[in-house]
């Protein structure tokens, strides 16, 4: 993967991680840094001996935004042709679970790449925030509705409307962040959860991140429906077979994803 500029990425046993190299700008996103980072993604998606994804920044950003140099002389007809977050929505689509290191400032697009991911684990030094109000804009890829979706529409208006930035413990409290570490302790940490992540059966952790998903935009009937065809689908895995025997048998599973 080495075509890519403005992204480093490594894979650590099943761990794939990408790392937003852009510190000069706060690793401000840029069209081409999104592409490179949703088609990285999608490369360790499609890799069976990949777990779990980890995104994360260098510097003292995750990510400051979309790149304001690169948008201040759009126009709506540009947007369109451009298809701006046509990029954006096929994070939605990755299966494997993804997990934010959030090293420092998570702001407007970076805060929205944070919440793309399935987990949030944050430094303490860390700060989320959607300062496009300021801009005279507002977020768009996903913000107004991921974040309301998560902490509820009179929270999520306080924070959009006043383009605060809120810290990790604060976004903890809400409900955004799943952990608040100490900043040199954040990837150590991140990893430990990413490894005992791929200890567990992949076909489960993918079938659970779905049904999770749903919950937040099904009704809950039609959410317990779609739970339980993956319950069932869940018993035409060899995993399956090796968890239950291994319970039985007194021993530990080992899972292969088949
Ligand atoms: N786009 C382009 N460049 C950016 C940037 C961004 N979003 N954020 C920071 N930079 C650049 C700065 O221009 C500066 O570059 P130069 O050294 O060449 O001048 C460099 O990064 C360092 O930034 P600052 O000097 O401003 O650092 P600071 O510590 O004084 O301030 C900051 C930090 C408060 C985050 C400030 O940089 C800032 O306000 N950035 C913009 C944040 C923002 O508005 N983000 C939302 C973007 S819109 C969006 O994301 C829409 C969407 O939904 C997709």
């Amino acid at each position: 993967m080495s075509e890519f500029v403005s992204i480093a990425v490594r894979q650590e046993g099943p761990v794939g991680v990408i790392e937003l190299a852009r510190p000069n700008v706060l690793n401000a996103l840029s069209r081409q840094m999104v592409s490179e980072i949703v088609a990285a993604v999608e490369s360790f998606d499609r890799d069976e001996e990949v777990c779990v994804i980890v995104l994360t920044g260098r510097g003292r950003a995750f990510a400051a935004g979309a790149d304001i140099q690169e948008m201040a002389n759009d126009d709506p007809v540009r947007l369109e042709w451009l298809n701006q977050f046509a990029d954006w929505d096929r994070l939605s689509l990755v299966k494997t679970p993804m997990i934010a290191a959030v090293n420092g400032l998570a702001l407007g697009g970076g805060f929205e790449l944070a919440l793309s991911c399935d987990l949030i684990i944050a430094s303490a030094a860390a700060e989320f925030g959607f300062p496009e109000v300021n801009l005279g804009v507002m977020p768009g890829a996903g913000g107004t509705q991921r974040l309301t979706k998560l902490i509820g529409p009179k929270q999520a208006l306080a924070w959009l409307w006043t383009g605060e930035r809120l810290s990790a413990k604060e976004a903890h409290a809400l409900g955004v962040v799943t952990r608040v570490v100490s900043p040199e302790l954040l990837m150590e940490e991140t990893m430990r959860l990413a490894r005992r992540l791929a200890e567990q059966p992949p076909l489960a952790l993918r079938l659970i991140k779905e049904a999770v998903q749903k919950a937040v935009d099904y009704p809950l009937y039609e959410g317990m429906q779609f739970e339980r065809k993956n319950f069932y689908l869940l018993f035409a895995s060899e995993d399956q077979k090796e968890g239950m025997a291994a319970f039985l048998e007194k021993r530990k599973p080992q899972f292969r994803g088949k």
